[in-house]
This record gives structure tokens, sequence and C-alpha cells, in this order.
């Protein structure tokens, strides 16, 4: 039975990305397979969060995985900082991870010039801590969006080279997995990219309804197709794409055609997205509410899911420790 683990870093809310990238498999994958998942707050720490505000979004990242619909007594739910095990797993990891090679990580170059005052050795290793995260519990399914694919690759590398160095078939390869479909990549507000939290081009399923009307509204377009049949530009491709994850294909296709025969009217393709994601993270709000009042209910779950994943993640930690010679 092939072992899954996934997360999410707890820097604030839940965003669509986070959602159809993600969560929306987590849901899937509980009823199928064993399934580990846990709230990143270790990877958290690379961007320096004050101590309340690290406390503020492990909280709602959790109430909304909850929210979405993972049945803590189907899958393990748990905060990576509960786990000693992944820590430890990360320091041995870390001596079979080259410099060179973390540098390269198309994703750390990014952070590198996009925060260049905070160019940590965290952010440099950020790969081996998500490799721990995966193989502590001997995972080889990792639902992920697009833009983890390197990271796996990464690990797939670390799995390789711990098992050709020890001279063991220990560790599976994990892979990205999205039910043997492309990777999601759901795009932002702003005309270009992916959706993300440091972007400012997000849709966070937590948003009031206000907020989501004017967010889409705003959302970037172009000055409209000037002859019939001209390739969709970007911008107006995200909104398509975005439509197409909240509403009916045939909407989707009825915008297109506009598009293609001149005729689309940006207006009316917003307030249809807008009502179309209202209706989409109205229920999903409804129970944000509910579990975010129980806190007995919140401290239950991460208690019983720290019990859960740490018989997993202790027995991976005894063999390697085996292996490797203490
Ligand atoms: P994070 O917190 O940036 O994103 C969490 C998940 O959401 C997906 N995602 C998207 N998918 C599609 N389109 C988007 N615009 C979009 N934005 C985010 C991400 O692909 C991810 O699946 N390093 C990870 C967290 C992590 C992890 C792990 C994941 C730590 N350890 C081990 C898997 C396994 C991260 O920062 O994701």
């Amino acid at each position: 039975m092939e072992i899954v683990v996934s997360g999410i870093r707890s820097t604030g809310q839940l965003h669509l990305g986070n959602y159809f990238g993600a969560v929306k498999n987590f849901v899937r994958m509980q009823h199928e397979h064993p399934c580990y998942f846990f709230i990143a707050n270790y990877h958290a720490l690379t961007t320096h969060p004050e101590p309340a505000s690290l406390r503020a979004s492990v909280r709602q990242v959790l109430v909304e995985y909850l929210a979405c619909g993972i049945d803590p007594e189907k899958a393990v739910v748990y905060l990576q900082s509960d786990l000693p095990e992944i820590p430890e797993l990360y320091m041995l990891l870390n001596m079979h991870a080259y410099v060179g090679e973390l540098e390269k990580v198309p994703t750390f170059k990014d952070k590198v010039r996009k925060q260049p005052n905070n160019v940590n050795a965290g952010l440099l290793t950020y790969p081996v801590l998500m490799t721990a995260d995966v193989i502590i519990h001997k995972a080889s399914r990792v639902p992920v969006g697009k833009d983890q694919e390197q990271h796996l690759e990464m690990a797939r590398n670390f799995v390789n080279r711990f098992n050709h160095f020890y001279g063991v078939d220990y560790f599976p390869e994990p892979y990205p997995y999205n039910f043997g479909q492309e990777l999601v990549k759901v795009p932002g507000l702003d005309g270009s990219g992916k959706m993300g939290k440091s972007e400012g081009n997000a849709i966070y399923l937590s948003d009031d309804p206000a907020v989501i009307r004017k967010k889409i509204m705003r959302a970037v377009t172009d000055t409209g197709p000037t002859e019939p049949n001209s390739p969709v530009s970007e911008p107006v491709n995200n909104l398509f794409t975005l439509l197409s994850l909240v509403a009916a294909p045939e909407r989707v296709d009825f915008y297109k055609a506009a598009y293609a025969d001149c005729s689309i009217r940006y207006g009316d393709l917003k307030k249809e997205l807008a009502e179309e994601v209202l209706s989409f993270v109205a229920p999903i709000q409804e129970r944000i509410r509910e579990i975010s009042a129980d806190d007995a209910y919140i401290r239950k779950v991460l208690t019983e899911g720290a019990e859960k994943a740490r018989l997993s993640s202790s027995k991976t930690l005894r063999e390697v420790r085996e292996i490797m010679g203490f």
C-alpha cells in the first residue's frame, strides 16, 4: 500500500491555489491510502514570522484543512513541529546534501532575488527538510501543485543517494501525485504567474464576499480581442482557468466562444466568476466558523494526530539510525 504525505506552510490562510493544487486531492486520497497531512510550521520560519502570528496561522490552516473535508479519523493530521524525528532526520540528511546542488534550486534562487536581506541557511536546505517530511513515513505519493515538482525531484535524489550510500533499499522514491493527471497550477489575478501568498494575487477561502468580488473585478485583463479567433492573452486565459475550477465547463466554453467572436464582456465574465467562487467558498466558510469556535476539538485533533504520526516517524528514525551505524 502506497503511503501518502503532504503539507502546507503555515503562513496565513489557504488560497484557491492551495485548495485546487493540494487540499482537494488530500480529501480524495484519504479514502484510498494511509495518509499523513501536516502543517509545515518549521518551513514557515524561513520568513521570520512573529510568534503570535505563527501560532495563529497554524490554527487557521488546521481549521481550514478540517473545513475542506480532511477527516482526522481517516487521515493522520498533525503539526510538523510535534514530530521531533523530522528535524533529526533533516540533520542526518543534510550530511548527504551538497551546497552546490541546493544553490541551484530555482525556488532558492527566486528567494535570493526576492529577499536578499534574508538568505538564511533554512532557505538553502528547504528541500532537505521537505524530504525529511515525506520520507519520515516512507511515503511514495505526494499530492502537490506544479510548483513543488522540483522539490520532489530533489527528494528522489536524496533518497537514491541514501539507499545507494548505505547499500539498502530502504526509502521508496517519492513522486508528486494528481490521479494520473498533470499537476495543477492555479493562476493569480494579476495576469501572470501562479496564485501565491507572497504574490498578493490570491483569493483566500476565508475572504469576505465583498473582498472576493472586489479582487475579481480588479483582476488584470487585456484591451479585448480585436479580430476574430485571435490567441487568448495570458491574463484572460487565467480567468478562464479560474472559472473552469469553480463553474460548469459550458460556461467556460461560452466565454471562450465570445472571445473568439469578439463579443466578450470582461465585466460579465468577472461577475460570473465572482459568484461561482462565492458559492464554492460559502459552505467551507460556514464550517470554518463552526470548527474555529471549538478549541477543545482543535486540541484533540492535534494531540491524537501527533500520537499517531509518531508511531510511524519513531520507527523510521530508529531504523535509519541503525542503517547509518549509530
Ligand atoms: P505551500 O505552502 O507553498 O503550498 C501548499 C500546497 O499548495 C500548492 N499550491 C498550488 N498549487 C497550484 N497552484 C497554485 N497557485 C498553488 N499555490 C500553492 C503547492 O503546490 C503545495 O502543494 N514546501 C511546501 C510545503 C511542504 C510540503 C512538504 C509539501 C513542506 N514539506 C512535504 C509536500 C510534502 C510549500 O511551501 O507549499
